[in-house]
């Protein structure tokens, strides 16, 4: 042990990259163990210049191969106390994201749709105003009578970090906004981005100092912004533009370009490469224009923004989910790269379906090393399964074999050709598994995704007994957008999982009264601090909105979105939990009245029918129910006359397209329905109505005229 401790180390300077390699792993576990000590538990291990004297030739090893910095090396989180640090904050306005156009066709359809969405001519004007999209992090800062008093990062969209002290710490930030009567509340959005510049020039002297080296700016930003010392962000170079607003107690302007206007009055930065568009032509052209200066920039982007300009009319428009019907990003293509595929590794999902991951070479692509890449499926590998045809027609994948990586954005990088000249002689094609990895051994089935057209799927037959799925299962329960269990992520369920101490959801809730047993404090990473936290966010969760535990039962084909519909459609879990027994057992009546809900279609009800049709799952959610308490779904915040109410729209209507009109029900709290039945409140008839108008008078459904109904509503 004491030999151990004093053996020399290889002088950082005298390693071979293999070297370096096994090092870096060695190193990077240590680190995050002492992380974990230091952060979680407020319990070191070792001493401050111990720990200094790791990370520095940690740092020393990733300076001389920078190859080998990963975007999740603990160099890239350095100082980044874990989430949980921060405090959070609830934006009063959620912050969405955007729809992404790649070819010139998805912007014709863009402008198309919002075109039919206004019922507008094909000669009316729409202006466009037109920008940079901007590759940092988006942020929200809150000025009440024209003080910042908040700055929060997106987070989930509903909630973020409170960042506060550190943007205070920004130049482009002002702390009061400039002008007389700025509105009450103003909460401006935007960009935290670090130039180019800044960026090379930061890592030089970390570098020099042995610290952190970043992989790109936007991590560096990233890494910058989440200090706890305010006064290690206010070192760094961050510059912000202002370009959207949150909540707005009056809106000083009535156009997005107004409000761009208004922002630099207010004192901020906007992108000076804004333009305000008036065709589709000119959109495209900025967009090509921009793309040309990008390499020049000094500043990353990865595509440019389109925003209709009228703000009435994007209120009109609305969303659709998480993203706004009236804006859209146009990415640039992505970026490639060349690299050798190591090996081939199978992934088995928490419905037992099977990934293949692609072990590469890392390679940079775009700012980021690339070391996974996903298959798809066997037909992908094999070179005969369509997924979007991204692979080159007429190759297949072989261990060995050369391979060009394509990443878009945020998007998974995929292989888009193989170069046969560089294949080895001895490469065969790849033999996909015929058993689950899993200790089950399980013979594999193949099944056809819902389209059909994705290539065939292989899947463990194992189901509930397969442990990967079981593991997997109870990685989404505790994830951050099913029950969000602070301190329960992944490493952590796989250790409790081995330990056999939490096999299902309910296990979790019981785990602190069990503890007395286990005695949690004294496993490695586990001190009296972190086993209290954990607890106590446990305890926490035992309230859950529908939606979370809809979404957290982890059915196939039921994501956020359709969990969120669900939880909608049903209001109570008793309701839900009753309607999906009898859906399960067949009960036409319940399936109708599934399959009537908004989103709600034949995958999503197959799928209920055969996750609540098998005994072991009903089990888990009874057993999982005595432990928590679901929350009703929240009722439409909106006080009008027909909030809660079931409508169907038949027939032409008039004055507003059936989009615009179905929106703008949903806006005030209506479920509109494709199919009338008892449950049906009103039905809105223009001319033409057919068979629904017929339904309606059959059960006794009171039949409105377009104008009756936007009286109704208040219009
Ligand atoms: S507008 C409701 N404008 O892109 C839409 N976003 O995918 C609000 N972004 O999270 C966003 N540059 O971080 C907008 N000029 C720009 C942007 C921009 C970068 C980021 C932003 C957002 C993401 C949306």
């Amino acid at each position: 042990m004491a030999q151990s401790k004093t053996k020399a180390l290889t002088d950082v300077a005298d390693l071979t990259k293999a070297q370096a390699k096994v090092e870096l792993k060695r190193l990077t576990l240590e680190l995050e163990r002492h992380d974990n000590a230091y952060y979680q538990e407020d319990a070191p291990k070792i001493s401050d210049s111990e720990y200094d004297a790791l990370r520095k030739r940690f740092n020393a090893i990733e300076a001389r191969f920078p190859e080998f910095v990963t975007s999740d090396s603990p160099s890239q989180k350095i100082g980044a106390a874990p989430s949980g640090k921060f405090k959070k904050i609830r934006h009063s306005v959620p912050m969405l994201s955007l729809d992404n156009a790649f070819a010139e066709q998805d912007v014709l359809d863009f402008v198309a749709r919002i075109r039919r969405f206004l019922k507008l001519g094909d000669d009316d004007r729409i202006d466009f105003s037109a920008e940079p999209k901007i590759d940092g992090l988006s942020m929200s800062l809150r000025y009440e009578k024209g003080e910042l008093v908040t700055a929060a990062t997106r987070g989930d969209g509903a909630e973020g970090e409170d960042v506060t002290a550190n943007i205070r710490t920004l130049e482009d930030v002002p702390k009061k906004l400039k002008g007389r009567n700025v509105p009450e509340v103003c909460e401006v959005r935007g960009e935290v981005y670090m130039t180019k510049q800044a960026f090379l020039a930061l890592n030089e002297r970390q570098k020099a100092t042995g610290d952190t080296i970043f992989a790109n700016p936007r991590n560096s930003a990233a890494g910058s912004l989440r200090q706890k010392d305010p006064s290690i962000t206010a070192s760094r170079p961050l510059g912000f533009f202002a370009y959207a607003w949150g909540q707005m107690s009056t809106m000083p302007e009535g156009t997005q370009s107004g409000m761009i206007g208004w922002f630099e009055r207010c004192g901020f930065k906007t992108n000076p490469l804004m333009k305000l568009c008036h065709s589709v032509e000119q959109l495209i052209a900025f967009h090509r224009k921009i793309e040309e200066q990008r390499a020049k920039l000094d500043y990353d982007i990865d595509g440019v923004v389109y925003k209709l300009d009228r703000i009435d009319w994007q209120e009109r428009l609305g969303f659709v989910s998480r993203t706004p019907r009236w804006a859209i990003a146009h990415k640039f293509p992505a970026e490639r790269a060349m690299t050798v595929l190591r090996d081939i590794e199978i992934q088995v999902g928490r419905t037992g379906s099977f990934t293949p991951v692609g072990k590469l070479e890392p390679v940079g692509v775009g700012g980021v090393i690339v070391q996974n890449v996903t298959l798809h499926n066997e037909d992908y590998i094999r070179g005969i399964g369509g997924h979007g045809e991204q692979l080159r027609e007429g190759r297949d994948i072989r261990i060995g074999d050369t391979v060009v990586i394509q990443r878009a954005g945020d998007v998974i990088p995929q292989v888009v050709d193989v170069v046969l000249d560089k294949r080895p002689a001895n490469a065969k094609p790849y033999q996909f598994p015929k058993k689950c990895p899993c200790p089950l051994h399980t013979d594999v089935v193949r099944e056809e995704t819902a389209t059909g057209e994705e290539g065939a799927r292989a899947r463990c037959t194992g189901e509930f007994a397969c442990p990967y799925q079981k593991i997997e299962h109870l990685k989404l329960f505790a994830s951050r957008r099913a029950f969000d269990i602070e301190g329960l992520g992944e490493k952590q369920i796989e250790f409790f999982f081995e330990q056999q101490w939490v096999r299902e959801p309910a296990d979790i809730f019981t785990l602190p009264a069990r503890n007395a047993k286990i005695k949690l404090e004294g496993h490695e990473g586990y001190g009296e601090t972190s086993v209290r936290n954990l607890f106590s966010a446990i305890e926490e969760r035992r309230r859950i909105s529908l939606e979370r535990f809809i979404y957290a039962l982890g059915m196939r084909h039921v994501g956020e979105t359709t969990a969120l519909a669900l939880a909608r459609g049903y209001g109570s879990w008793k309701t839900f939990h009753d309607a999906c027994l009898r859906v399960a057992q067949g009960d036409e009546e319940a399936i109708a009245e599934m399959d009537a809900l908004d989103q709600i279609g034949d995958t999503v009800i197959a799928s209920v029918r055969a996750y609540f049709g098998e005994s072991h799952n009903r089990g888990i959610v009874e057993r999982l129910t005595k432990q928590v308490t679901i929350l009703d779904a929240e009722k439409p915040k909106s006080n009008s006359a027909v909030a809660g109410k079931t409508v169907v729209f038949t027939g032409a209507l008039e004055r507003m397209t059936r989009d615009e009109a179905k929106a703008m029900a949903e806006r005030l709290g209506a479920k509109v329905s494709g199919s009338v039945s008892k449950k049906t409140d009103y039905v809105v008839a223009g001319p033409g109505a057919g068979s629904k108008l017929a339904e309606a008078k059959n059960h006794g459904v009171e039949v409105l005229t377009e104008d009756q109904w936007l009286k109704m509503i208040g219009q």
